[in-house]
Order: C-alpha cells, then sequence, then structure tokens
C-alpha cells in the first residue's frame, strides 16, 4: 500500500506555533492565552502522531509572537511545550516553556479555608515540590496540589 505524505496543516506567515503540547491538553493552553479572540487565527491539531511523544498536541497562532510570561504558565499543563516564533513563513527564534519555582497569582488554591479564598486580598503563591508529575505547596496553607487538582484550579477557567 502506497504511505501518502505527511499532511503538514497550512503553513503560517507570521505567529507563534507551540509544538509537543502534551496529548489533549491544546484546549487548555488556549485558554490560559486568552484564546480564541475575535482577531486571531488559530489552528489546533490534536492526538496526532509524535516520535518524540507517542501522541501530542499542536497550537498555530497567527499574528501573535508569544511573551515569555505568558509561555511559562503553559508548563504547567504542557511542561515539554516547544515555541516556535514564525516571521515571513520562517522560524526565527525557538524556546521551551520553563516551569518557575514559585507559581504566582495564576492558580487558586483548592482549600476552601485557605486565606487566599476569603475575602482577604491576598495573592495565591505556591511553591514547586516536584516538576513532574507537578506536585504543588500553597505557600499560606501548606495544601497540597497535584497535577490533576492543578488543571482545574486556573483563575481565568
Ligand atoms: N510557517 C510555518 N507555519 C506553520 N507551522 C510551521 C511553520 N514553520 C514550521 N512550522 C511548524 O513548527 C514546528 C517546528 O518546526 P521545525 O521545522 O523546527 O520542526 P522540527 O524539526 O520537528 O523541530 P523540533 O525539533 O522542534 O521538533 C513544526 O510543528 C512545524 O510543522
Ligand atoms: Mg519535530
Ligand atoms: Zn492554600
Amino acid at each position: 500500500m502506497k504511505t501518502p505524505r505527511e499532511l503538514k496543516v497550512k503553513p503560517i506567515k507570521n505567529g507563534t506555533v507551540i509544538d509537543h503540547i502534551s496529548a489533549n491538553k491544546a484546549l487548555k493552553v488556549l485558554k490560559i492565552l486568552g484564546l480564541p479572540s475575535p482577531e486571531t487565527a488559530v489552528t489546533v491539531a490534536m492526538n496526532v502522531q509524535s516520535s518524540q511523544m507517542g501522541s501530542k498536541d499542536i497550537v498555530k497562532i497567527e499574528g501573535r509572537e508569544l511573551a515569555s510570561r505568558e509561555v511559562d504558565e503553559i508548563a504547567l499543563i504542557a511542561p515539554h511545550a516547544t515555541i516556535n516564533i514564525i516571521r515571513d513563513y520562517e522560524i526565527i527564534g525557538k524556546g521551551k516553556v520553563n516551569l518557575l519555582d514559585e507559581i504566582n497569582n495564576i492558580l487558586t488554591c483548592s482549600n476552601p479555608n485557605c486565606i487566599t479564598n476569603t475575602d482577604e486580598p491576598v495573592n495565591t503563591r505556591f511553591s514547586v515540590m516536584e516538576k513532574e508529575p507537578l506536585i504543588l505547596r500553597c505557600h499560606y496553607c501548606e495544601r497540597i496540589m497535584d497535577q490533576a487538582e492543578i488543571e482545574t484550579q486556573f483563575r481565568l477557567f
């Protein structure tokens, strides 16, 4: 049987390709980035074959070059994601997401009695205990959150 050449998703002229996203996490990655938004064209591929990862997701964002701060938030759900900046159809920059030692303000604490969940204006603050699978500890109440729980605790979700 003839094997067809791999069909690539339509190239983008300018923007960002986020590659090597953990399978099935592309929609969460978009939410972190505040996408889709009305003016931004986004292409999503989910559960595509990857030699490195088995299967992976890919997100292509037209007309937007991602800043490193946004990229680092992605590491909370897709630790192996790579960032390719595209200008005039060429990759002009490659980077990786980078998990910070402290995760501030992005997540809410899963402990309802935590001071960060009361009316006190306290920002959330978690320390990274383990990187993969991810385990965080709340600075205030010492609640431990594992990967599955972390994914439900994003402020913007
Ligand atoms: N102009 C473009 N428009 C859309 N996607 C692009 C464009 N150029 C590259 N890509 C995509 O960006 C990703 C990285 O491209 P690259 O050619 O570096 O692949 P690679 O050699 O497999 O890199 P890596 O080592 O990061 O896996 C791929 O998913 C590729 O399809
Ligand atoms: Mg590759
Ligand atoms: Zn807490």
